[in-house]
């Protein structure tokens, strides 16, 4: 099995990318594509996906803290 794979995307959408199950909050397996987009900043009319509501009215990019 593969590595899946979450990205933090600069402003938007949580991009998940390999095999994985999707429940909703009854433990039901929710319908999803290889590669998908969770949504991050709460204002999405498709949760728990990401439908572009973000562009504009998202502020969030997260980079890991590097020692130096
Ligand atoms: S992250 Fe895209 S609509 Fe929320």
């Amino acid at each position: 099995m593969s590595k899946v794979q979450i990205k933090v995307n600069d402003n938007g959408s949580l991009r998940i990318t390999g095999e994985v199950e999707l429940l909703d909050g009854a433990g039901n397996v929710m319908e999803t594509k290889p590669a998908f987009s969770l949504c991050r900043c709460g204002l999405s009319n498709n949760k728990p996906f990401c439908d572009g509501s973000h562009k504009g009215k998202f502020d969030s990019q997260v980079r890991v803290a590097k020692e130096e």
